[in-house]
């Protein structure tokens, strides 16, 4: 497949408002956008470096995959992003390299963008999400 940049880091939290002020206070980011994502059960804040973000991601039910994932593995690092030109071509070809997919074909994810994601057990422990802007063809 053919990736072009790391897209954005997404991270997990327990609490938005209380993980924006170290972005913002500490590391001296600005965060330009929170959005809802209902069918993913999660509400995120975004942030900007270089080309790169930072997707903050906090639960909006304790059901929902980011609160099961605090309650195994605690608050860090969920999933890495990586930006493509053509999610449905590296999904086909990532499947046919044998990787595991938990999309079997890319769905809307925050802000528009067409995303899909590959299966941990097959990506050496990191949950990674592609992505590809609509608005960018
Ligand atoms: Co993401």
């Amino acid at each position: 497949m053919e990736l072009t940049h790391i897209e954005h880091i997404g991270i997990a939290v327990k609490s938005l408002e209380e993980a924006i002020p170290y972005y913002e206070n500490i590391l001296g980011l600005k965060c330009y956008a929170i959005e809802e994502v209902a069918d993913q059960k999660v509400k995120t804040a975004f942030f900007k470096i270089g080309q790169t973000k930072i997707e903050l991601l906090e639960s909006t039910s304790p059901d929902g995959t980011i609160a099961g994932f605090i309650e195994k593995r605690g608050e860090g690092i969920h999933h890495i992003a990586f930006a493509t030109n053509d999610v449905t071509a590296a999904l086909a070809d990532a499947e046919a390299k044998g990787v595991r997919l938990i999309d079997k074909a890319p769905r809307k994810g925050a802000e528009g963008l067409n995303i899909a994601f590959l299966h941990p057990k097959s990506t050496i422990g990191v949950l990674t999400e592609l992505c590809e802007d609509p608005n960018n063809k």
